[in-house]
């Protein structure tokens, strides 16, 4: 069972260096922007959705694309800490209604929501299926639900790099392409794009790769053993990690990325 006030506290706490190091997050919210219909955002400033979500709203970088075609926004996260972060540091032009909810039980009516948009926030819960579950019963008919999340093979470098140093749990596990689809066929929504894709980033060092997880807050372990890493397990992790250096001299970490979107009918 994941814990849900550990998470939230771990978002909490990276909530002012989250933007600084969220490059991967970007790059996916880009590209998950992408895959809204053409019609959303129309020239001439007419909003297309009355009401919009965005589930696990971070320090907010979504908001103002979404408000770009949408009359009302709900900002929703786990992470009150970050929640707050969000509404100090936001420009824009309406404040949304800020809600601090889980995902799995979100306080929201049924039938009330046009579109919900989620990016990288749900391989943060127990099962896919139940926040699925849970948006499909807050849309209203024809609504869209569109999220980004983890896959496995996420994060595959540090797995492999600590593999041989001890039977510790040191990486989150994530669903494989399967175990989604089977999500989202329990979810009742039907599927308009399901897209996976890896994306590498590179670092100059373990520091820096290990920093880039605690910066967006990433770094809380599910059910990880409570005894503490020794230096010699950690130099051991280090070591194996240098032996993954590309041909640039970097340090590779991937992600695996799974692109839907979800139509309620
Ligand atoms: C990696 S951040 C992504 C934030 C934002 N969507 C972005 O693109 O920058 C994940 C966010 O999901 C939130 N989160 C994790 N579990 C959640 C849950 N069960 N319900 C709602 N939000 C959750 C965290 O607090 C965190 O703010």
């Amino acid at each position: 069972m994941i814990d849900k006030n550990a998470v939230a506290r771990c978002f909490g706490k990276a909530a002012a260096s989250y933007d600084q190091h969220a490059i991967l997050q970007r790059l996916s919210s880009d590209k998950l922007l992408r895959y809204l219909p053409k019609s959303s955002v129309r020239s001439d400033d007419v909003k297309v959705y009355s009401s919009t979500v965005d589930l696990g709203c971070g320090s907010g970088a979504l908001l103002p694309a979404l408000a770009n075609c949408s009359e009302t926004l709900i900002a929703v996260d786990l992470s009150m800490g970050m929640l707050s972060y969000a509404k100090a540091h936001n420009q824009l032009p309406s404040q949304p209604l800020w809600l601090n909810g889980d995902a799995e039980a979100l306080p929201l009516q049924s039938s009330s929501i046009d579109l919900c948009v989620s990016n990288l926030a749900l391989q943060w819960c127990d099962d896919l299926a139940t926040p699925l579950i849970e948006v499909s019963r807050c849309l209203k008919p024809g609504g869209l639900m569109l999220f980004s999340t983890l896959v496995s093979g996420s994060l595959d470098e540090l797995t492999q790099s600590w593999s041989t140093v001890d039977s510790q749990r040191h990486v989150n596990r994530f669903l494989s392409e399967g175990e989604i689809k089977a999500a989202l066929l329990k979810s009742g929504l039907s599927v308009d794009t399901f897209e996976v894709a890896v994306t590498t980033m590179h670092y100059a060092s373990v520091k820096e790769v290990m920093l880039s997880l605690k910066g967006i807050g990433a770094n809380h372990v599910h059910d990880k053993e409570a005894k503490p890493t020794t230096q010699g397990e950690l130099r051991a992790f280090k070591a194996n990690y240098e032996t993954l250096r590309d041909n640039q001299g970097l340090l590779p970490l991937s992600y695996k990325l799974a692109y839907c979107l979800l139509r309620k009918h």
